[in-house]
C-alpha cells in the first residue's frame, strides 16, 4: 500500500463522515468503513510494540518435524540473535515467516495485524519483510551502483518502469546506503569483482534500499574474514533500532559482538533452535551457561 493510497483512503473515508456523519459511518458498516479496515490491514500495526510473533508453528516433512510448536516473539527495533546446531530448523523457521513455506499447525503474524500464513512470498515481501539468503545474489555484471539503483527501481511501494530517473530521495538513500554498507568507493565496480563480504553487504544494501521493517538475516558472516565479519557486525548495530533484526548464526564471536555492541542499555536477547523448538532464550550469558544448550550445541 502506498502512502498516496493511505492519503487517498484517509481522505475517502473523512469525505464519507462529512457527507452522513460519523454515526452514519459507525452505523452503517458500509462502504467507508470497510474500506478504512482495508487500508489498515496491509499496513503493519506495531502499537502493541511487537513486530513478529510466531506461536506454536509445526513444520513436517514426510513425518519429520523441522519445527515443533516453535515459539517466538520479537519487539520492534530489536536485534535478535538465534543459534542453533544444524537441522535446528532455523532456515525453516525463515521459510515460514517469509511465506515459502506454510506450516501443519501454528500462527505467525506481523506486527498484531498482518496474518503471515494466509499471505503469498510476494505480499509477505510487499508488507515489509526484507530475507538475506545465505549465498550472495547480487547482478554481478551490473556496477555497485546499479544493482542499488535497480533495488530502490523496484521499491515495493512504487510502480514504475525501469527506464524512469531516480527521485532525489532515493538517490540520497542510495548514497547514504553505499556508505552504511561501506562501499561508496567502489560505486563504480562491477559486483562481480567485489570481494565475497562486499558482496553480502551488497545484497544487504539491496534490502535495504527496499526498507523493510523486519530484516532476516540467515548465516550472513559465513565464508567472511574476520575484519569483514567485525565490520558487518558494526553494520548490523547501526540498523538495530531503526530495524527490527532476526540473525542466524553459528560464529559465536560475531554473536559476542551483536550481543555486546551497540545500545548496550538494551539488554539483547539470544535464542537457541534445537529439534524445531526453542531450547534456551535469554541473555547470551545465560544461554551459554545452560547445560542443555552446552551439551547439544557450544559443547563442553
Ligand atoms: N524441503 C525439505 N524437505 C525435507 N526436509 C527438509 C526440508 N527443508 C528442511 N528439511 C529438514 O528439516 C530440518 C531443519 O532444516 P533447516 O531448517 O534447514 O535447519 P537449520 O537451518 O537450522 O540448519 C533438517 O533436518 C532438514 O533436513
Ligand atoms: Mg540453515
Amino acid at each position: 500500500m502506498t502512502p498516496d493510497l493511505l492519503d487517498a483512503g484517509a481522505k475517502r473515508l473523512a469525505e464519507y463522515r462529512e457527507k452522513h456523519g460519523a454515526e452514519a459511518t459507525a452505523q452503517s458498516g458500509g462502504q467507508a468503513a470497510s474500506f478504512a479496515r482495508v487500508v489498515q490491514s496491509n499496513v503493519v500495526d506495531i502499537a502493541s510494540g511487537g513486530i513478529l510473533y510466531v506461536d506454536e508453528v509445526t513444520v513436517s516433512f514426510d513425518g519429520f518435524r523441522a519445527l515443533n510448536k516453535l515459539s517466538l516473539d520479537i519487539r520492534v527495533g530489536e536485534l535478535r540473535c538465534i543459534i542453533g546446531p544444524n537441522g535446528a530448523g532455523k532456515t525453516t523457521m525463515m521459510d515460514v515467516i517469509t511465506g515459502k513455506t506454510k506450516p501443519d499447525s501454528g500462527k505467525a503474524f506481523f506486527g498484531s495485524n498482518i496474518d503471515l500464513l494466509r499471505l503469498r512470498e510476494s505480499e509477505i515481501a510487499e508488507r515489509g519483510i526484507g530475507r538475506k539468503f545465505q549465498k550472495p545474489t547480487v547482478f554481478e555484471h551490473l556496477s555497485v551502483f546499479e544493482n542499488l539503483e535497480l533495488a530502490a527501481k523496484t521499491d515495493r511501494r512504487v510502480r514504475r518502469t525501469m527506464f524512469a530517473k531516480l527521485t532525489a530521495s532515493e538517490l540520497d538513500q542510495l548514497h547514504s546506503t553505499m556508505k552504511l554498507i561501506q562501499l561508496a568507493q567502489e560505486s563504480a565496480r562491477v559486483a562481480g569483482n567485489l570481494s565475497h563480504g562486499q558482496k553480502q553487504w551488497l545484497e544487504i544494501g539491496m534490502l535495504l534500499m527496499q526498507k523493510p521493517q523486519l530484516l532476516l538475516l540467515d548465516e550472513p558472516v559465513a565464508g567472511m574474514t574476520d575484519e569483514e565479519t567485525e565490520r558487518t557486525a558494526e553494520l548490523f548495530l547501526s540498523l538495530e533500532g531503526k530495524h527490527s533484526l532476526v540473525v542466524v548464526e553459528h560464529d559465536m564471536k560475531f554473536i559476542g559482538e551483536l550481543v555486546n555492541g551497540g545500545q548496550r542499555e538494551k539488554k539483547k536477547i539470544v535464542t537457541v533452535l534445537h529439534e524445531g523448538s526453542v531450547l534456551a532464550e535469554g541473555s547470551l550469558a545465560d544461554v551459554q551457561s545452560n547445560d542443555r544448550v552446552i551439551e547439544v550445541y557450544l559443547g563442553r
